[in-house]
């Protein structure tokens, strides 16, 4: 073959793509209930935006992004997640100047250059939010209660929802200590990338998957024990909240983020079925990062879902070919053009026609309204022009009615 798609990208075709779409409309009825609103952000930004961000020693800025020169001689970024370029945005526009919470979402693409393996993409796609403005916990909570509002709308099952806090500004530098001096006597057996990392950003080594890394590390002190009264305080009455509105969760105090800007919340949604690349959906809480960007001092939450990471988890709809309302059968010239004609008016009666255009046996053309999935079949010939009557054929039960050869009728008769 002499074209392909790159490593790590996919085409998304027919029928996977009406799974796709459901899920997306769920979400944005979901959304709507919430009163999340859509924002849709360039996939290209300055790199800049996702080194301060995301961070320097992250493994997604030291080694996944696609970043090169554009023709003006900048550095430019297609964007690994969406939350910094939110974060732009948001101070851009000012958006903190509405009531808050200001609450948004979107949908689409991100690129990381990981080694490609099941789940996991060099362009996968995320449905996104942030909430912003507010540093209560019962926000954290309402959160996590509508990412858990939006698995269960589209049949997710047997998930495991997972939460920690992972401190702020205030306990960070007594965690790092405690880390630091844990990790000392096993320095020499990290990889050349957690070498630097340790003095650097010794948080980050908690998420290197070099095997001799993860192995040293191992029994390293959880920043949980090390949280400030604030972010204790904040822990606890999400986790209240959370038990208020039944959102079942554990917690797990290991859990780390592979980006640099959370703090306090942060939290992962896993499938077991799905092997390595298990996270289905994470987020947390960065209040620091507005600030950070030039805006005043905000709080900000949210949580992105992996799109190529729930649809393998949604089984049984994945097989079914969504068919047209009817599907005209036109046996002649002249019944192909009035045929065409009741096409147009009943697709502008919001039904999904089709008719068949090669003229062929009237057998072809009912395998054809077969094999496209038609939920009804009319056989337009001579006959049926000049008594102005139809018979219309139920392909699930194979019964046939006679009616009128008339635009309303037919409306009558598909919608039931
Ligand atoms: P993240 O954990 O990097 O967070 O990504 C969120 C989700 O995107 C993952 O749980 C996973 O389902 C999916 N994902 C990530 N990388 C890949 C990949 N290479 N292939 C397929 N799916 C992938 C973020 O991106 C944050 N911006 C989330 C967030 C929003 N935090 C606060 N607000």
């Amino acid at each position: 073959m002499k074209h392909k798609t790159l490593k790590g990208l996919q085409d998304i075709l027919p029928p996977d793509i009406s799974i796709w779409q459901n899920i997306e409309n769920n979400a944005r009825q979901i959304f709507k209930n919430y009163g999340y609103r859509e924002i849709r952000l360039p996939i290209i930004e300055s790199t800049d935006i996702f080194i301060r961000s995301i961070g320097e020693t992250s493994d997604i800025v030291e080694k996944e992004m696609y970043t090169f020169q554009d023709k003006g001689g900048r550095s430019v970024t297609l964007r690994p997640e969406g939350t910094a370029s939110f974060v732009r945005a948001y101070v851009e526009h000012h958006l903190y100047n509405e009531p808050a919470p200001q609450k948004y979402y979107y949908m689409g693409p991100m690129f990381r250059y990981e080694r490609p393996q099941a789940f996991r993409y060099r362009q996968f796609y995320q449905i996104g939010v942030e909430a912003m403005g507010i540093l209560d916990p019962k926000l954290d909570a309402e959160v996590i209660a509508m990412l858990s509002a939006i698995l269960d709308s589209i049949g997710l099952k047997e998930l495991n929802f997972e939460i920690t806090s992972i401190g702020c500004g205030k306990c960070r530098p007594g965690y790092t200590t405690a880390l630091k001096e844990f990790l000392s006597t096993r320095k020499s057996k990290f990889c050349a990338d957690c070498q630097r990392r340790y003095d650097l950003n010794p948080l980050r080594i908690l998420d290197c998957k070099v095997p001799s890394c993860i192995d040293s590390r191992h029994g390293s002190p959880p920043v949980i024990e090390f949280l400030c009264d604030e972010c204790q305080k904040h822990f606890e009455i999400l986790k209240q909240n959370l038990d208020l509105l039944l959102v079942p969760y554990s917690v797990n105090p290991n859990l780390v983020r592979g980006l640099d800007y959370y703090t306090k919340t942060a939290f992962e949604v896993s499938s077991e079925s799905l092997g390595s690349q298990k996270a289905v959906a994470a987020g947390g809480r960065y209040d620091n990062m507005v600030d950070e960007f030039g805006g005043p001092p905000t709080p900000g939450i949210g949580f992105a879902i992996g799109m190529e990471r729930i649809i393998p988890l949604i089984k049984d709809s994945a097989n079914k070919v969504e068919g047209p309302d009817l599907f005209i059968c036109p046996m002649g010239n002249e019944a192909a053009e009035k045929g065409l004609l009741l096409t147009e008016q009943l697709r502008a009666k919001g039904l999904w026609v089709e008719i068949n255009f090669d003229g062929t046996s009237l057998k072809s053309q009912m395998r054809k309204a077969n094999r496209i999935g038609a939920k009804k079949v009319i056989v337009l010939g001579e006959d049926e022009l000049k008594t102005k009557k139809v018979k219309i054929k139920d392909m699930n039960n194979r019964e046939e009615i006679d009616i009128i050869l008339d635009v309303n009728e037919f409306v009558k008769v598909i919608q039931g």
